[in-house]
């Protein structure tokens, strides 16, 4: 524990990830808007409260000159942000590139076309190369802030270059990482040609920590199958050196949705919902317009549920909030398109003159008109290919305490693990058995609705975000401890 005058003083947390909390837009040469970042890694992060926590990230926009950089830094501050600056060319190779075309959809399961394979083949170098550098560049900005005594919190699969690169300005430095994604099994990690040098470099950290256990499993066993190192019960052991990989589910804050019902606002917001949407049961995803979300998968269930249940066709819509993400990489381009093509012709084969099936948005709703949106609802459809946690999930059952609405959940989220007893779980590759979830789910009679809800509320409302970094950095400590004990011995 730290001391300030006779008081104990909070841990100083560095939090260091690719993207902000707040995204900036320039309004002039020296001046900028803020807006809130939509993501799960920032959510999850909002709901730290109880360090003295700073955010190094970059800005998510490219700031040539000086001015609008000093400018950018400024606002920033007020927000305890610290910016990164990359160059439009490193954005390019490391962001839209080998994070984005390359790490995401392997981590995901989920291969890119052939076309892109061959080209994401050729660039590989330039890229992974880009990576390294940017990689370099976010430790430099957390060396030029890290006092003594410091906890730095590395996120994602964007900074797993950064621990080697923080150890090599300071042994002594204590370094964290946790990957907000699934890590695949070992089989699909070796087919990545810089495999090595990226598990060398996440393991020179003292803590390595993903959402499940699985992920875990199949983090050691990469290092054991393609490093050759020892997997041990507490992590992986190199020559002596231990680092220990452990399993932290993260949750929401959860306090903050479930008094967000009460509020004026957001109960004007469901005034107006239950109004337009009176006599017809109210269907919901939201999303990041992402492939690894089954955007597609979904509203194809959702149009054989349909086309099976005639009776419903006009009692129940679909609405599909999906904020677009990513938009400079072509696959989330195409993906774009897709949806739009399969809800237009859904809604052209269902649609009344009066009433549409589903309605879909292309983009970001504020707190309230989210959390409104969710109360409404009757069922909840996620439907990841693979999900590192999601965390829709959590926020809609938070949200829930009224109405004990149904959730739908990929068995594929790493949410399946903690909410599957009370949600309904599907194979999101397989429409008929989605279609007939959404069936049953509408059907279900309320004292099963009522259950299963009370099961994940409880689970929703202990688990959350706020225990989980308390849990992740006082481990990451006592590691560090333990380490030092040993070394002595
Ligand atoms: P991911 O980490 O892949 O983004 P999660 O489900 O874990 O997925 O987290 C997504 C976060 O982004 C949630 O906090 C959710 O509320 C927010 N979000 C996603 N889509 C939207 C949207 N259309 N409008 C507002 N917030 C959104
Ligand atoms: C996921 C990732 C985060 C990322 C978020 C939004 O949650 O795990 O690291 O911030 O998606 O994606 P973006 O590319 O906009 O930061």
């Amino acid at each position: 524990c730290q001391w300030q005058d006779g008081r104990p003083r909070r841990q100083r947390l560095l939090v260091v990830a690719n993207r902000l909390p707040v995204s900036a837009t320039r309004k002039g040469e020296d001046s900028w808007q803020l807006e809130m970042s939509v993501g799960g890694l920032v959510t999850a992060l909002l709901g730290v409260k109880d360090f003295d926590a700073r955010w190094i990230g970059w800005a998510g926009v490219n700031v040539p000159d000086d001015v609008g950089q000093r400018a950018l830094t400024k606002a920033l501050a007020e927000k305890r942000c610290i910016p990164v600056f990359l160059e439009e060319e490193i954005v390019h190779q490391y962001y839209n590139g080998y994070c984005n075309n390359i790490l995401w959809p392997l981590f995901h399961y989920l291969s890119l076309p052939q076309e892109d394979r061959l080209a994401t083949t050729r660039s590989f170098q330039s890229q992974f190369d880009a990576y390294k550098k940017a990689n370099q560049m976010f430790a430099d900005v957390v060396n030029q802030h890290y006092e003594e005594g410091d906890v730095v919190w590395c996120h994602d699969y964007h900074l797993m270059f950064l621990p080697k690169c923080l150890k090599e300005y300071n042994s002594k430095m204590k370094v964290g990482w946790f990957l907000h994604t699934p890590f695949p099994s070992s089989e699909i990690h070796r087919t990545l040609p810089s495999r090595s040098e990226l598990l060398r470099s996440v393991i020179a950290a003292d803590l390595v920590g993903f959402h499940t256990y699985d992920y875990a499993r199949h983090f050691v066993s990469a290092c054991t199958r393609i490093l050759g190192l020892e997997g041990t019960p507490e992590g992986v052991e190199d020559q002596g050196k231990l680092t220990r990989v452990a399993a932290f589910p993260l949750g929401i804050d959860s306090e903050r949705f479930v008094r967000a019902i009460d509020l004026h606002p957001v109960q004007e917001h469901m005034k107006v919902l239950k109004q337009r949407f009176a006599g017809r049961k109210v269907m919901l995803g939201v999303d990041r317009l992402d492939m690894i979300k089954g955007i597609p998968q979904k509203i194809l269930a959702f149009e054989k549920f349909l086309e099976e249940n005639p009776q419903w066709r006009d009692k129940v819509v679909l609405l599909q909030i999906a904020v677009p993400t990513r938009t400079d990489v072509p696959e989330y381009q195409k993906l774009t398109s897709q949806v739009h093509e399969i809800v237009g012709r859904i809604n052209g084969r269902f649609g009344t003159l009066t009433a549409v099936p589903i309605h879909h948005l292309d983009r970001s709703l504020d707190f309230h008109a989210l959390c409104a949106l969710y109360a409404v609802t009757d069922v909840a459809l996620v439907t990841s290919l693979r999900d590192g946690m999601n965390l829709v999930s959590y926020e809609f059952v938070a949200c829930q305490a009224s109405k004990k609405g149904v959730l739908i959940l990929s068995e594929f989220a790493g949410a399946a693990q903690s909410l599957g007893a009370g949600a309904i779980l599907v194979n999101p590759w397989n429409i008929t058995d989605v279609a007939a979830s959404i069936k049953y789910a509408l059907d279900m009679p309320a004292d099963e609705r009522e259950k299963r809800h009370q099961h994940n509320f409880k689970h929703v409302t202990t688990h959350t975000s706020q225990e989980w970094a308390a849990t992740f950095v006082s481990e990451l400590n006592d590691t560090i401890v333990e380490a030092q004990l040993r070394t002595r011995q």
